[in-house]
Order: C-alpha cells, then structure tokens, then sequence
C-alpha cells in the first residue's frame, strides 16, 4: 500500500505525477480545510508558498511527521507550532532565485519603460496621431533593495550590468560593498527604483508604509516580488493615484489571488500574477526537491533543504 500524503496547495503537473506515483495523495484547500478524520494517519504534508499551515490544522494530524513547502517563502507555515510537536518542515531554497531575480528586473524595466501601456497604444492605432510618451531611464540609475538575501543579491548582480548604484536594508548590515540603511524609509529616500525582495511574516509586515512611499517621492518606483503582505497595498493604491510616487510593479498582493480593487484601474502600475519562479525548469527543480526531501524524510537521511528556524 502506498503511504498517504496530504496536499494542499496547486502543485506543478510534474510534482503531482511524481507525488502520485509514490503514494496517494489526498487533496484540501490551500488553508487545510476539508481536512477530516480520514487523515489522522497521514504523516506528510505538501503545501506551497502561499499555504496557510496553522497549529489548528497540525491538531488534526496527529501523526504528521514531514511539511515540504514548494517555495521558498514558508511564511503561511506555523514553524514554531511544527517545531513543538518535533514535525519537520523544508522549503526550496537557491533552485529559483535566477528566476525571481530575472522578474524583478523584467518587472522594473516594464514599468519605467511602460511597455504594459506602450503595447497597447501600438495595437490600438494610436501611434498614427503622434509618438509614445517619454519614459525612465533605468541604466545609471538609483536601486534600493529591501532584504538583500539570495534573490536581493541575485537583483543586485544584475543591476551592476545596468550600472545602477546598489543600496539596501535589512536587519543588519552585511559583508558587501553597497550602501546600508538601517530603515526601509531611509532607503526609499535615498533610491529611484526601490525593490522589495523579502519574505513575509510578522517581522515585515507592512514595511513599506505610508511614510516608506512618501520618501520614496513623486520620481520613484515600487517594485514587490517578495510577499504582498510587506507592502500596505491600500496606501500603495492612493500613493499610485495621487501621483506620489511614479509607480509600481508587483507579482505578489495582500489578498492573493485578488490584488486590491483601486489598483486595478491605475496606468501606472503593472500587475502580474505571483509568477516569478514560474519558469518550467524551475517549476522542475522546485518539484525535486520536495520530493528529494520526501525521499530523505521516509529513508530517515538528512533533509536536503530544512528551513533554517
Ligand atoms: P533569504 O535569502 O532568506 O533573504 C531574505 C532577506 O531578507 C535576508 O537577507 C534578510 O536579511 C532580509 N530580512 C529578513 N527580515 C527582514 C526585515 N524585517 N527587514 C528587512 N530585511 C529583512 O530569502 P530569499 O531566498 O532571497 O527569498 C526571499 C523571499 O522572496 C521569500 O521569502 C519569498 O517571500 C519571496 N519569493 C517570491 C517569489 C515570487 O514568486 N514572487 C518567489 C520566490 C521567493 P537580514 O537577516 O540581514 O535582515
Ligand atoms: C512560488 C514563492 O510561486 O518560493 C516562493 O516563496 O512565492 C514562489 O516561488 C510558490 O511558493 C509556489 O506556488
């Protein structure tokens, strides 16, 4: 009899078939409803970055051993409620940070060259009463990034080929040669392009504020590929419309899958769909390694990629 897992989470097809192929596999919602009676034996559980892992939900598995997050963001997952009851929990680390590094600078080119709008003036005809507005200059320009970790620093080797100068903040300052500041509202002050590249949880929750967008100013930029949650999306949405800062590009919302309603009517924002690590080949070797993990787990070897908590 194959061993039984729980999942609770969207998976890549090819996660699903290698799941499926090893045990059975039963299926609730990303926030673990429909768990029932039935799962009292099941002793893994899959979920992705945007599951919601409660002590809740580990009070009705019993038995559970294993948590194997795809994603490297586990911030929906109540470690510390694992941790009490000896459950370990993994997550897929370095296999995506080209990806979401990539996005990111897909992501500030789109919205200061305005290529979303400049596509649709060029389908629409509009070019023949006149030429496209002027848009930003990237290269040479200021980038600040908040949570300089593998994907911030993957940004900033990036931007170093931009020849943009490359500042940052987080809790301490590290080994590296960009310039360091100690809050996020000193460094919007100090960039154009401001970068969000951190996970979510308490400890950033709503980093970037109001106040966070008013240093950022009239000129500057707001890119998120980090969590939405870092981000008060309310503020961001009126500082958008009041034109006090010139704009946004985000992959991840508050209240995903549904980004705020004032947000959806603005120009000068660029909207994508939580899709920076959504390359095949990462969705690939995202989906090995849970399994690498899972494998690890039921041969009792250590676990490839444990969360660091
Ligand atoms: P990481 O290596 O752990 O980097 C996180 C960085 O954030 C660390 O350098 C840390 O530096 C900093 N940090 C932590 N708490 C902070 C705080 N309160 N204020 C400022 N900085 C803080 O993680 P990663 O692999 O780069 O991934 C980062 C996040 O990207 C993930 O957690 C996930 O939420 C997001 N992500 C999104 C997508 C997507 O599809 N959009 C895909 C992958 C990942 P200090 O310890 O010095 O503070
Ligand atoms: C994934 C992510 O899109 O790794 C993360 O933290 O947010 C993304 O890579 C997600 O976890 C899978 O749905």
């Amino acid at each position: 009899m194959k061993p039984r897992v729980l999942k609770i989470a969207k998976l890549p097809p090819m996660l699903d078939e290698a799941l499926h192929a090893t045990y059975e596999v039963i299926e609730a919602h990303q926030d673990g409803t429909g768990v029932n009676a039935a799962t009292a034996d099941i002793r893994a559980l899959v979920a992705n970055g945007e599951s919601t892992v409660t002590r809740q939900l580990l009070d009705k598995l019993p038995a559970l051993e294993i948590i194997a997050v795809l994603g490297v963001g586990y911030d929906g997952v109540d470690v510390a409620a694992a941790r009490d009851r000896g459950i370990q929990v993994t997550h897929t680390p370095d296999v995506l940070t080209d990806d979401v590094a990539d996005f990111a600078m897909a992501l500030l080119l789109g919205i200061a060259r305005n290529t979303r709008v400049a596509d649709r003036f060029t389908r629409s005809g509009a070019w023949a009463n006149g030429p496209f507005a002027f848009s930003r200059k990237v290269s040479g320009a200021r980038l600040g990034i908040i949570g300089l970790g593998r994907i911030g620093k993957a940004i900033a080797r990036r931007a170093e080929a931009f020849d943009m100068s490359i500042a940052y903040t987080g809790r301490h300052p590290q080994a590296v040669d960009h310039a360091y500041f100690s809050s996020a509202a000193e460094l919007a002050a100090a960039v154009d392009f401001l970068v969000v590249a951190v996970g979510g949880g308490a400890g950033t929750y709503h980093l970037v504020d109001e106040q966070v967008l008013e240093a950022l100013g009239p000129q500057g930029y707001l890119i998120n590929v980090g969590r939405g949650s870092v981000v008060d999306e309310q503020a961001l949405a009126r500082a958008l419309a009041e034109g006090r800062i010139a704009g946004a590009a985000l992959d991840v919302y508050e209240n995903e899958p549904r980004p705020h309603a004032d947000l959806l009517g603005l120009e000068n924002v660029l909207l994508t769909p939580h899709m920076a690590s959504a390359t095949l080949d990462t969705r690939r070797a995202m989906s090995d390694l849970v399994m690498e993990n899972l494998r690890a787990w039921q041969g009792r070897t250590a676990l490839p990629t444990p969360v660091p908590e």
